[in-house]
């Protein structure tokens, strides 16, 4: 899809169709009042009929309005004025493209509301487009027959000079989908295909040609080398090798501190020796949406050419059932040299982030966040809402959450209290993997700050939000808004 900004007179422009907002009450914006003047009154006439709730996701489609050259109106509810909002402009921008799948438009344009976050209403009504939008293909024949085939989107300003505010949420809404499509793409997988080589593959593709992103690849008898004993804990009961994927992105100030990105990359998390129940198991070829998110935030930085430096991390591994896998009640020994007594198989994402946010230290990063499809017990306790959230820094914290907040990719904190610290006491290492059946999604967090004590670290637990299950199962692309906001923010890209 193609989206331009434009300042041009929607009566006399031709278009396939045109839609404009229409408030609950009699104000309206000039848009309107100057449409309604062409047509001699008739869209007034319309709307006095009450057809049209006028609540935002309302919307009313109209044929041959004299006076306006459009082939179509839309009449999009918007609400009351004063209480506009991006958020409600969405369920509008929602309401247009649904009528327009059933036309065949070739291009539509849109009406700007008079609002002055023209900015995020352009990013976001585009991320919400190409999210409509999205369709799995790589093992799917003919599944992008009832895709919007418009060629071309115009978001019209109301005045020349919201023109830079328009063209500048356009781009950073392209670059976000681009980089969401290709964490849907990767995490939509099955784990016969996504496995941790192709992913290092993918991850080698990414980098080719980007003169400022580099990517190195660490096999198994590197992982050896660096002592990554609880990483290879949890691939030795695999066939496939485990992949340490790095990306180094420098695009800011060459000796800027970099913010490091960790993916937890279970490319399908069978549970090992600790096996789950079989109902749903398909869905653990999601457990590498957090390395997925990583892969969207470096391509949508690339494809916006984002000033800054950025670190990402991704453990790669399978977690399955062997003869030669981890056993519950093995102890191993982690890279931080801390034991870890493995009385549960299944809690193998720790595992493998512990090792990589220890080896994310030597690039002396200003914040660390990692990203996991980490517990069951996340879901219990925020459902696919929000994200969970725990940082030993409140400032950070805080920047997270308010990023989610303004990028509809929200997060809630939970608290990471020493007092929970001690469920994960053990008589035969350092600490267990697992904290017992209370506050699992906390004692999880509990374990990851044992290895992020010289960091200023946050960890998003992305299980309830990473993807959908039921009819419409598949992967969401989140949380790369939300990190794409923080990372747009620190850089000062925007406010
Ligand atoms: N990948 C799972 C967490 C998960 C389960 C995410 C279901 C989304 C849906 C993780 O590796 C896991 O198995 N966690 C265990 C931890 C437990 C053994 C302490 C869990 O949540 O049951
Ligand atoms: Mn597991
Ligand atoms: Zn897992």
């Amino acid at each position: 899809m193609i989206y331009k900004s434009k300042f041009l007179d929607p009566i006399s422009m031709n278009s396939s169709c045109l839609a404009i907002g229409i408030y609950q009450g009699t104000q309206q914006d000039k848009f309107f009042k100057k449409m309604d003047v062409a047509s001699n009154g008739v869209l007034k006439k319309i709307l006095k009929t009450n057809d049209l709730s006028c609540d935002p996701g309302s919307s009313q489609l109209l044929y041959d309005i004299n006076g306006i050259s459009a082939d179509r109106i839309v009449l999009i509810g918007l609400g009351k004025k004063k209480d506009l909002d991006w958020k409600k402009f969405l369920k509008s921008v929602e309401a247009v493209i649904g009528i327009i799948k059933k036309t065949s438009c070739g291009d539509l344009s849109i009406c700007l509301p008079e609002v002055d976050d023209l900015y995020n209403f352009s990013k976001e009504a585009i991320t919400k487009i190409e999210e409509m939008n999205y369709r799995y293909k790589t093992t799917k024949n003919n599944s992008s027959e009832d895709i919007i085939e418009l060629e071309e989107i115009n978001l019209l300003a109301n005045k020349k000079a919201d023109l830079k505010k328009i063209n500048k949420g356009i781009s950073h809404g392209c670059a976000i989908s681009e980089g969401m499509t290709l964490t849907k793409d990767l995490s939509n997988l099955p784990g016969n295909i996504c496995t941790p080589t192709y992913l290092a593959n993918q991850a080698k593709i990414l980098g080719k040609g980007v003169k400022n992103l580099k990517v190195k690849i660490l096999e198994e008898k590197h992982m050896e080398e660096l002592n990554m004993g609880a990483l290879l804990s949890v691939s030795q009961g695999s066939r496939e090798p485990a992949k340490f994927i790095v990306f180094e992105y420098k695009a800011g100030r060459a000796n800027a501190k970099p913010v490091a990105l960790v993916g937890k990359g279970i490319t399908f998390d069978s549970g090992g020796i600790s096996i789950k129940p079989s109902g749903s198991m398909d869905e653990m070829k999601y457990d590498m949406c957090g390395a997925a998110s990583v892969f969207g935030v470096i391509k949508a930085c690339i494809s916006m050419k984002l000033p800054i430096n950025i670190i990402g991390v991704i453990p790669a591994s399978e977690n399955l059932p062997d003869g030669n896998a981890t056993k519950p009640g093995d102890v191993v020994t982690s890279m931080s040299g801390q034991t870890i007594e493995i009385l549960n198989t299944d809690a193998e994402g720790r595992l493998v982030l512990c090792d990589a946010l220890t080896y994310t230290e030597k690039y002396k990063p200003s914040a660390v966040i990692d990203m996991a499809t980490l517990t069951g017990a996340c879901i219990v306790a925020l459902g696919h809402q929000a994200s969970g959230l725990m940082s030993n820094d409140d400032n950070l914290a805080q920047e997270i959450i308010q990023a989610g907040e303004e990028s509809n990719d929200r997060s809630w904190r939970l608290p990471l209290w020493d007092d929970y610290q001690s469920q994960l006491d053990s008589n035969f290492a350092d600490m267990a993997n697992i904290g017992g059946r209370s506050a699992g999604t906390i004692t999880a967090a509990c374990f990851l700050s044992r290895f992020t004590q010289n960091l200023k670290w946050a960890h998003l637990d992305i299980a309830g939000t990473a993807w959908k299950s039921g009819p419409s199962k598949g992967a969401t692309g989140r949380p790369v808004p939300l990190l794409m906001q923080f990372l747009m923010k620190r850089c000062k890209q925007i406010r």
